[in-house]
């Protein structure tokens, strides 16, 4: 029989730590040791409260579809987590619970944009926000960030964007994956404050929030509320496979949101929802976790400059190393491969989040164990000298 035709949509770019994982499990099923720092995902568990808190749903048996923005309880947790940690005050009827931060961008990007329209996003940032907005026919906008902005983007470099071409929408994350960098508050603040007066929709990313080793993330909601804040369980507390996140919407979007919701996936896992009603009660595990990703970004930031390795954005926060390798190739994607089949070292290849300087640049993930980041540094110290 014929086969069907992909949609144009549907040629979106891979996204290649999941392709190096791919690689990597080749070479574990043929009996290889792989040092995985490729993944950005906690290599510890979820806490074990949270985990108790699922037990305890199963064994109640009642798990049928809840609420399509999410169960009341949960986003009044949620709620509570913006009075207490950031001192923000938000209507729980704002929060709408999605399967993952990658669920609540599908959402807000379908209850904010009609196709066509032009989203800003700042490069090197993650790779599935083009082919999130690339598949629903929206147009990324790439605003480049480096060195001389501490790799955040500032309002001048967005304000100069918009100038050069009208933006719809302006996607920002902070702390940023892969870089680490934060947007400093007083820079948020003026972000948000363009965004309000040249009538661009903010989405603020804030997954990697509360990873911050230098100073402290803050909200867009502080500074506005025509912002949609996107966040998730999966980083912070450790919660990946359980597919759960959530936005807040401002109030004219909040509906538009729960509607989407109803139809695209009814509701985010019941189960899952449940478990991480206690994930906010988890501070002493979670932070114990965190730990550990500070004193493996401090043998990093040691071990990494001996070995030629010195150029890197500023890693403020999140679990990542973006290094620039431009001395050693010019060609990540192949520099990553002879790491990973020479010296057991999986790490991403940059061209993944900046297609066009991304080729002198590759991630290190720090969210595995420690023993296994010093087995990592190890290794690639090793590998490097023999190449000298
Ligand atoms: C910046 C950023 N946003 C969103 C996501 C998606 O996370 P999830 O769908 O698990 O919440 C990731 C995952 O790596 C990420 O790095």
């Amino acid at each position: 029989m014929t086969q069907p035709k992909p949609s144009r949509r549907a040629a979106v770019a891979p996204f290649m730590a999941m392709d190096v994982l791919r690689e990597s499990r080749r070479l574990e099923r043929a009996g290889r040791h792989i040092v995985h720092m490729e993944l950005g995902e906690p290599g510890a568990p979820a806490p074990l409260r949270i985990r108790e808190a699922a037990a305890a749903a199963l064994h109640e048996g009642s798990l049928g579809y809840g609420e399509a923005a999410g169960e009341l309880a949960l986003r009044t947790r949620i709620a509570r987590h913006y009075g207490a940690h950031y001192g923000v005050e938000v209507a729980p009827d704002r929060i709408i619970v999605a399967t993952g931060s990658s669920g609540a961008f599908l959402l807000a990007f379908l209850a904010a944009f009609d196709a066509g329209a032009r989203i800003g996003v700042v490069m090197p940032g993650y790779p599935a926000y083009l082919n999130i907005l690339e598949a629903l026919g929206l147009i990324p906008a790439p605003i480049a960030v480096g060195e001389e902005t501490r790799f955040a983007p500032t309002a001048e470099l967005i304000e100069a964007a918009h100038r050069k071409a009208p933006l719809d929408g302006l996607l920002l994350m902070s702390p940023s994956n892969p870089t680490g960098a934060m947007i400093a508050p007083q820079e948020l603040e003026k972000i948000c404050a363009f965004c309000g007066d040249a009538g661009v929709t903010l989405i603020s990313d804030e997954i990697y929030h509360r990873l911050e080793y230098e100073g402290r993330a803050e909200t867009a909601l502080r500074f506005s509320n025509a912002a949609i804040v996107v966040n998730s369980f999966s980083k912070y507390y450790a919660m990946t496979g359980w597919r759960l996140g959530w936005a807040v919407a401002p109030e004219s979007l909040a509906r538009p949101m729960e509607r989407l919701q109803q139809s695209l996936a009814i509701c985010a896992p019941t189960l899952a929802q449940r478990a991480a009603f206690a994930a906010f009660d988890a501070a002493e595990e979670l932070e114990a976790i965190k730990k550990g990703y500070a004193r493996n970004r401090a043998l990093l930031l040691q071990r990494l400059p001996p070995m030629g390795l010195e150029r890197f954005a500023p890693p403020d926060g999140a679990f990542y190393i973006y290094a620039d390798v431009s001395h050693l190739t010019d060609d990540s994607a192949r520099f990553c491969a002879a790491m990973l089949e020479e010296a057991g070292v999986a790490t991403t290849p940059g061209i993944d989040f900046d297609r066009a300087r991304g080729k002198a640049a590759l991630r290190f993930s720090y969210a595995g164990s420690e023993a296994e980041v010093a087995l990592g540094l190890e290794r690639l110290g090793a590998w490097l000298s023999r190449r000298a």
